[in-house]
């Protein structure tokens, strides 16, 4: 049988029992042709196949790129597992090897895995080092240990007469690892690579509401906070969704709708359909891949995706997977060489605009955040920020979270002059992001955008504005064709994209539904909340009386 990497489940910090691990080992051991699953039906259940595949990836990425994982388990008694744990993370930092703890669970017991070149003898030999104090560790505190000089799983017996059942789990465990290293304590556990990692599992939703209670299911509680919040009593959160609803459609009968065509242009560039991909930042909580798979799924879809300042991959490493267009959503930081070296960077990745958002001058009272205070694992990292030195949050600046700490580093006394500023940096055009306001789109042409995104930061940043949608006519009419104009906010329908652009927008901009899409599926998820779109757009359209966009004219809506 193959040995799945077991060891780099890290359920987020989350103690779990030895019961639910053996089960995730069989869900491992599922995704590579072995057991069946089908028991994975419960919400929980579902949450820990998807954890698993999770971490599965991100193992599965390290040894693709020639890494190895090697691996200690160590067992104490419960009752010294903590002190256990502390004193080992000591031994790790001193370590050039990156061996984190994982999967340690509730019952005494975690797993050390070690991500070496088998080859380089350094690394082996720091290995080996670093088992040896582990096992000496274990020793000392009354535990045991698979690895070098180890007693070995069948001498647990001080855990069968403090945890009974959970042992007999363990040895299952240990059976689906590596029968030879039950039988023959004494050498490091070698965990080998998966062949590939995939994720076949077909999305069982009908619309994107359903997604997000996937999603929703699935995702840490503090990640689903993060992306699903909005600001002080989430008003205009709700609104946006609620103003659509509103809204009612007038159709055009006996028009002849066979086909409809959705291609269109923005800002020069051809998309498929006029839905695209608005900026979200830290999009590596929802999937290993995070914006690396959104982008391809832009591509695939042939739409467009805005990359976010605050990304989890670079800008080059985003570009490297892209087959179709992409924005790049610009802060201005307080230090503008930080801002101009990203710009800078965008133009030369290939990015074909820059999307200033100017609706953070300071971050929004989000108060679901700030109740969790969201932390990037250590695995992730803004990555557009390592060449400004900004690689996470410096220790003691802020306990209040990460969203704070970044939004501290913008630049709060920004002017329109700034457009000014950036227009005369870049080539490419500008679009400004968060208007809400028609002189407000009026000062943004002047001072050199080249298109508009009506937003409201998804009900993020100021609470009780009103919905993008009840503003959007007004602020198309004013701009009267000098730019386009585009609108995000709480499009979660095909029937809301046709209001949309029967009000005048270019095309729309979709925010958490991706997030959701990603979580539950990666790629395929984000290609699912597209496709979904698409459809659903797609048969709006035809019901309205609309073979082509340029049919989707105002008559059609209808405000309550
Ligand atoms: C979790 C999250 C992070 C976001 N990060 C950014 C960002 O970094 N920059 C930005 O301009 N907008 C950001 N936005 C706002 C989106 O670009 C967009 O305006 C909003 O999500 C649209 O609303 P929707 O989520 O209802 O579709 C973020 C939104 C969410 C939900």
């Amino acid at each position: 049988m193959q040995v799945a990497p077991t060891l780099w489940l890290e359920f987020h910090g989350t103690e779990v029992s030895v019961a639910e691990q053996a089960r995730t080992v069989q869900i491992i051991a599922s995704e590579h042709g072995g057991t069946d699953f089908s028991w994975a039906t419960k919400a929980e259940d579902r949450r820990k196949l998807w954890r698993a595949r999770h971490d599965v990836v991100y193992a599965d990425k390290a040894l693709r790129e020639g890494a190895q994982l090697w691996a200690t388990d160590v067992c104490v008694p419960i009752s010294r597992l903590a002190e256990c744990i502390t004193e080992t993370q000591k031994d790790l930092a001193g370590s050039f090897l990156p061996a984190p703890i994982v999967g340690h669970v509730g019952d005494g017991n975690f797993h050390v895995g070690f991500v070496l070149n088998p080859n380089d003898p350094k690394e082996m030999a720091e290995a080996e080092r670093l088992n040896q104090q582990l096992v000496h560790r274990a020793l000392s505190l009354g535990g045991t240990c698979t690895g070098e000089h180890g007693i070995g799983c069948g001498k647990i017996d001080f855990l069968l007469a403090e945890h009974g059942e959970a042992v007999s789990v363990m040895r299952a465990i240990k059976t689906a690892l590596d029968p030879d290293n039950l039988m023959n304590p004494g050498k490091i556990l070698r965990v080998q690579s998966p062949s590939a990692v995939t994720v076949s599992e077909t999305i069982q939703a009908s619309n994107l509401g359903e997604l997000e209670a996937l999603a929703r299911e699935l995702l840490p509680q503090m990640t689903y906070d993060y992306y699903a919040g909005g600001a002080n009593d989430e008003t205009t959160l709700r609104e946006n969704r609620a103003a659509y609803e509103r809204i009612t459609l007038l159709p055009r009968m006996l028009v002849g709708v066979n086909a409809t065509d959705m291609t269109t242009t923005v800002l020069g560039e051809h998309v498929s359909m006029p839905i695209l991909i608005a900026p979200v930042a830290l999009e590596g909580l929802a999937h290993p891949e995070g914006e690396i798979a959104t982008v391809k799924a832009a591509g695939a879809a042939q739409t467009l995706m805005t990359l976010a300042t605050l990304s989890t991959s670079s800008i080059e490493d985003a570009m490297g997977v892209a087959s179709g267009p992409i924005w790049f959503q610009l802060y201005v930081f307080k230090d503008r060489d930080i801002s101009a070296a990203l710009v800078k960077r965008a133009e030369v990745a290939g990015c074909k605009a820059i999307v200033l958002t100017v609706d953070v001058p300071m971050l929004g009272k989000r108060e679901r955040g700030m109740r969790t205070r969201l932390m990037l694992p250590e695995h992730l990292s803004v990555k557009n920020l390592w060449p400004a030195g900004l690689q996470g949050v410096p220790k003691g600046v802020t306990d209040s979270g990460l969203d704070p700490y970044l939004a501290s580093l913008f630049d709060s006394a920004l002017t329109w002059k700034d457009l000014e500023w950036l227009a005369g940096m870049t080539k490419l055009p500008i679009l400004v992001k968060g208007i809400l306001r028609s002189d407000d789109a009026l000062r943004a042409i002047k001072y050199g955008a080249s298109g508009l995104i009506v937003s409201n930061h998804g009900g993020r940043q100021l609470d009780t504005t009103p919905a993008t949608i009840s503003v959007l006519p007004e602020i198309v009419d004013a701009v009267a064709g000098a730019v386009e104009v585009y609108v995000d906010g709480g499009i979660r329908r095909g029937t809301d994209v046709l209001k949309a652009v029967a009000y005048g927008a270019r095309a729309v901009l979709v925010g958490r539904p991706i997030l959701w899409g990603l979580a539950v599926g990666g790629e395929a998820g984000v290609k699912f909340v597209l496709e979904m779109l698409r459809q659903e757009f797609s048969l709006a359209m035809a019901l309205s009386g609309c073979p082509g966009l340029a049919s989707v004219t105002r008559d059609l809506v209808r405000a309550l």
